[in-house]
């Protein structure tokens, strides 16, 4: 792998004290930052790797998105102006229980373009219940890093064909972890994915737990209380509130990370602090599906710790962290307060909080020496308006100003996977073309 110095004027590294160096070089010796300095002419002239110029660029970490659902790509468009159990209902489990291998493969591709695209370098993805090898192989080729699992599903009163049986699932899942937990040089972990508690039996989501335990690095994603009518029928089914339910079976820890978390009485808030579990914020999402607001202001407060994922392509519609950090910030104000959710706070959500809530911020999240090159160039003169830029302003540009269009490049693990605006692996364009073939016959199968 080439070694790299790469210059820019700003590198802002989500470091503990939240240091931006100003006209300094990060040095990338096999995939691993070993160096954040100012570099002499001299030490540059005699550099062994390559010097590459990003002047009039800004180098941030890559963005980690903690819940996405790649399997939904294809779909965007086709499920809007819905409540969360309607939308599932009527449209994503129909079409989730249609896809095919190759639709699948074009959706995660569809989506990981996307993606990257827009500067996320890793993402938890939720998966769906068939062919989820498919979505790992693509993963993989994509060189993005990952969590992913399959989606587990023993029960479906929404849609009754679209599940599996207890034992299938656990079985199956078994086996996926087996094959991709710590593949493609441990870019790729397990996060086992029972889907949410009206889809799963207790048994399910209990062995599922225990199965978790048995990968070491490997996690438990779920949605948790998105919506109220879903928390009516946790109540009915259960008895109690959905993170009481998941307490009281014993599926909450560090090691947990729960999708949306929007609907929590108080006690409930005191369960995700006390048992240290993770949430993952998608406001677009909540949003859109009428969902509600995520108390994400108390949250922090209580030292909960709080990332941030896009969902799935059909509930937001974009995959873009720059929509969601400028939402995640603008939805807390009007009852928070303006100072609530500052620039500098959400981008650390989208950054080295994702890392600690996927438990690997000691690799990722941050721009130190000693962490894999994970590291996204912006370039302000593709901002909608001229800017001047400095130490004082550049989390504002990003969290409020900023798009996906300032990504220039974008490198994963040591490796430019987008350079000048455009993927190295893979044509974006093809990608287009062939899904929307794919949506079209993955229709006919409906
Ligand atoms: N709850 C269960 N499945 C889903 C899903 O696919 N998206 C969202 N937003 N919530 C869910
Ligand atoms: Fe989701």
């Amino acid at each position: 792998m080439t070694d790299r110095i790469l210059l820019a004027d700003y590198i802002v590294s989500a470091d503990e004290k939240g240091t931006i160096y100003k006209d300094c070089g990060i040095e990338i010796t096999n995939g691993i930052i070993t160096n954040i300095k100012k570099f002499t002419v001299d030490e540059l002239r005699l550099f062994g790797g390559e010097v590459e110029d990003y002047s009039g660029q800004v180098i941030i970490p890559g963005f980690i998105q903690t819940h996405i659902h790649l399997c939904q790509t294809l779909f965007r468009g086709f499920a809007d102006d819905l409540q969360l159990l309607d939308w599932l209902q009527k449209r994503i489990f129909p079409f989730e229980n249609a896809h095919n291998r190759k639709s699948l493969r074009l959706s995660a591709s569809l989506g990981i373009c996307e993606l990257l695209l827009s500067g996320t370098t890793t993402i938890m993805d939720m998966g769906t219940l068939r062919h989820q090898e498919v979505i790992f192989n693509t993963l993989i080729k994509s060189g993005i890093r990952a969590f992913a699992g399959k989606c587990m599903i023993d029960q479906n009163d929404l849609l009754p064909e679209f599940k599996s049986t207890t034992e299938k699932e656990l079985d199956e899942t078994y086996h996926l972890a087996e094959q991709f937990h710590n593949s493609n040089n441990g870019l790729i972990k397990y996060a086992f994915a029972p889907r949410f508690v009206l889809s799963c039996s207790e048994k399910l989501l209990k062995k599922t737990k225990e199965m978790m335990s048995l990968f070491e690095g490997s996690l438990y994603h779920t949605h948790a209380s998105e919506n109220k009518n879903e928390i009516e029928v946790v109540r009915h089914m259960h008895n109690k509130e959905n993170i009481e339910y998941f307490d009281s079976i014993g599926v909450l820890d560090k090691n947990t990370v729960l999708a949306h978390c929007i609907h929590l009485n108080e006690s409930e808030i005191d369960i995700l602090k006390e048992k240290d579990v993770r949430v993952a914020h998608c406001p677009s999402s909540n949003l859109k599906l009428g969902s509600g607001i995520a108390p994400i202001p108390t949250y922090l407060k209580k030292g909960i710790n709080v990332s941030i994922g896009a969902d799935g392509a059909p509930c937001n519609n974009n995959l873009d962290m720059f929509k969601e950090m400028h939402l995640a910030s603008l939805i807390q104000k009007p009852v928070h307060g303006p100072t609530s959710m500052d620039a500098e706070t959400t981008f650390r959500l989208a950054t080295i909080e994702g890392a600690k809530a996927l438990h690997i911020d000691n690799i990722t999240g941050s721009l130190e020496v000693g962490k894999k090159a994970d590291l996204v160039c912006l370039n302000f003169y593709e901002c909608d308006q001229p800017v001047y830029y400095d130490e004082n302003n550049i989390y504002s540009l990003i969290v409020y100003s900023g798009n996906k269009n300032l990504v220039e490049s974008v490198m994963v693990d040591g490796k430019w996977l987008v350079e000048g605006g455009f993927m190295t692996r893979g044509d974006e364009f093809e990608i287009y073309n062939d899904a929307s073939i794919e949506y079209k016959k993955l229709l006919k199968r409906l």
